[in-house]
């Protein structure tokens, strides 16, 4: 049985992603205010939640009123870093590619996304899969990186910068990393089958200057002020919405994996899964407390 084809993916395998982006480069401020935003969109708790494309876990806490926590991401090694710094206990840990989805529907009533689909070069396809994964009425925050900022806007009027920041279509400014419009995006997440919620506008004193003169934690207070009622000229927006219609809801089941690849039911062997589909049998492995579903075993 052969696997349709996914686009690209922009592979962090073996980066030096949490020291050299946010330990070296003093983005304290950034991520004070991606958890307020987070705080202020999530639900006070629930049964199991999904942080796609995690990382090495950074957010990961922000999670903590649920029962149990799915961290997927493509980056094996970022993976073995989240769990160094997490452990087990109620975290699972998943490498795999968020347009091939090794779960079955309705497994989740959360799910949170940040700083990840700006490298989606197909984002009604992940969208679509993210929506089956999740039971109906569950929450899905989701952060994007907004074409339309103030910096953007300004550079454009200046004609320093050729691209247009409010035309509807996604900006591939270098390769696999997008920026988008906030009408495309809503108009994508409605017709993956959320109902959007609140969007926030976030990091709107991402400026050099400004984040070297005053302290973090006043110009964190200040965005946090801000976030709910500035319009959306900000370079981060977040999103909260809620999985629209009818589906599954496997959510007061253990979890248990399904073939990315065929959808197909996978049965237990010794640190491995095998999935029971005429014609696939392609075998899961676990290694290093690592679900691996980006390559049978
Ligand atoms: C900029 S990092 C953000 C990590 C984390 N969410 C955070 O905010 O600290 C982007 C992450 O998305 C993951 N990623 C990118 N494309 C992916 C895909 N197709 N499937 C799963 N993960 C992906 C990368 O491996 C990386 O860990």
């Amino acid at each position: 049985m052969t696997a349709p084809d996914t686009p690209p993916v922009c592979d962090y395998e073996g980066s030096g992603y949490r020291q050299d982006f946010w330990e070296k480069r003093g983005r304290d401020y950034e991520d004070r205010v991606e958890r307020i935003a987070l705080r202020r969109l999530l639900p006070a708790g629930g049964r199991r939640a999904l942080e796609i494309g995690a990382g090495f876990g950074r957010l990961t806490a922000e999670l903590a009123a649920y029962e149990q926590v799915v961290l997927l991401d493509y980056s094996r090694s970022l993976l073995a870093e989240a769990r160094t710094r997490l452990g087990d206990g109620r975290y699972t840990y998943v490498a795999a590619d968020v347009y091939r989805m090794p779960f079955r529907p309705g497994s989740f009533d959360a799910a949170t996304m940040i700083r990840v689909i700006h490298h989606i070069a197909d984002v009604p396809l992940a969208l679509r899969g993210i929506r089956r994964a999740l039971a109906p009425g569950a929450v899905f925050i989701l952060e994007y990186a907004n074409k339309r900022n103030l910096k953007a806007m300004l550079r454009y009027a200046l004609r320093r910068q050729t691209w247009n920041p409010y035309s509807p279509e996604p900006i591939e400014f270098v390769p696999l990393n997008f920026d988008f419009h906030p009408a495309y995006m809503l108009e994508a997440v409605q017709a993956a089958g959320f109902r959007v919620e609140q969007r926030l506008a976030v990091s709107l004193f991402r400026l050099g200057a400004l984040k070297r003169l005053v302290p973090v934690g006043a110009l964190a207070g200040l965005d946090a002020a801000l976030q709910g009622m500035a319009p959306l000229i900000s370079p981060s927006v977040f999103t909260r919405n809620l999985a629209a219609g009818e589906g599954p809801d496997v959510t007061g089941e253990p979890l248990s994996f399904a073939c990315p690849l065929c959808g197909g039911d996978l049965t237990p062997e010794r640190e491995a899964l095998r999935c029971a589909a005429a014609g696939c049998g392609r075998r899961w492995i676990r290694r290093d407390g690592i679900w691996d579903f980006k390559e049978p075993g």
